[in-house]
């Protein structure tokens, strides 16, 4: 038997909405995807809507479209997050600064606020189905709220997203609302939304912007993420069921500990032990439990002179868990199994 880290099961009405489009013969942007931004303003307090092709998109518009004409604006992003991150401040010619997280794979709170200072956009992410709580700060520069992981998720009774100043996701199959590929962008700022939308139809672009390219959701896409966006409340109860399940197992062993930030959605059950996250990937996956490092790389390790030590140390030694809503009782003994082999003393 396998576990994987995650599992899409894309059932009967996944096969309908996708044969549904191909039938009306119109595969590209289209009524679908106006139909998905409608969802999701609906999930985000009536914000104004625009899915694009991919969260790293998402991203790397709203940079440029908050750094206010600056060639090389200096973006804050956090040195624990996902690769993609990087690269959307990159590709919007900014310069990535990277911040260090805390114990619990937030942002180091003192460090983010200080170096905020001397930025000219935030970019806050809601961790692994965690909540940053730096998001009810007010901050000089804008903010981008980047609820990829953590869609779905209410605090102090609002839906995250609608924080900051920007909010962008992912429709990304792995992710809490993916379908294949696809990504948003949301704002109370309507005209922000609307400048965003000249830079996704180079179709129908003024010659003179200075960046346009083809980042519009197609039809097919926005059928699959509607689909998976019905099925995600659901979704999260059964992880959190599954993970009430995994709390119970750890108590017993005292090497390691779960992850404690402020629940959002969870999306993800990271763990932190005194073995190293190598060895507990091994240990796992020799039993076929596809544990794996919750990100890939830390970002710091891309600029030369930065230094963010608790993420290297994060790097070492946290892991996520398989959590599958739709785990089955033979797969939980094995993954008790897992636990017990990497940390019974
Ligand atoms: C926190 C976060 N933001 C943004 C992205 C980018 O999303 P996409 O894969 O849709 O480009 C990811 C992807 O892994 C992510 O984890």
């Amino acid at each position: 038997m396998q576990i994987p880290h995650s599992r899409l099961r894309f059932g009967k009405p996944f096969e309908q909405a996708a044969q549904q489009v191909i039938q009306s013969g119109f595969l590209a942007q289209g009524d679908v995807t106006t139909a998905l931004t409608q969802t999701l303003q609906a999930q985000l307090s009536g914000q104004a809507v625009l899915a694009v092709d991919s969260g790293t998109s998402a991203l790397m518009l709203a940079i440029r479209a908050l750094s206010k004409g600056k060639k090389h604006p200096r973006v804050g992003i956090p040195a624990y997050a996902c690769a993609s991150l990087l690269f959307a401040v990159k590709n919007a010619g900014g310069i990535p600064v990277l911040m260090d997280c805390n114990a619990n794979l937030t942002l180091d709170a003192k460090q983010a606020r200080n170096t905020a200072k001397d930025l000219d956009v935030l970019v806050l992410v809601h961790p692994f189905g965690m909540i940053e709580p730096l998001v009810a700060e007010h901050f000089d520069c804008p903010v981008i709220e980047d609820i990829a992981q953590s869609a779905g998720a209410i605090w102090h009774e609002k839906a995250v997203g609608t924080f900051a100043d920007v909010c962008i996701g992912s429709f990304y199959a792995t992710k809490p609302w993916g379908g294949a590929y696809g990504g948003f962008i949301s704002s109370k700022d309507e005209f922000l939304i609307k400048s965003i939308t000249k830079m996704t139809n180079p179709d129908h672009a003024e010659l003179q912007q200075d960046y346009v390219g083809h980042h519009q959701l197609s039809n097919i896409h926005a059928a699959l993420a509607q689909v998976r966006l019905d099925h995600a409340v659901a979704e999260q109860q059964q992880r959190q069921i599954w993970a009430a399940k995994y709390d119970k197992i750890l108590v017993n062993y005292t090497s390691v500990t779960p992850i404690t930030g402020i629940q959002g959605n969870t999306f993800r059950y990271i763990i932190r032990s005194e073995k190293t996250a190598e060895d507990m990937i091994q240990i796992l996956q020799q039993l076929g439990i596809n544990a794996m490092r919750p990100v890939q790389q830390p970002l710091h390790h891309a600029i030369s002179d930065a230094n963010c030590p608790q993420a290297d140390e994060a790097w070492q030694y946290c892991v996520s868990l398989p959590l599958l809503h739709d785990m089955n009782e033979q797969e939980f003994s094995l993954l008790q199994q897992g636990l017990a082999t990497c940390f019974k003393p």
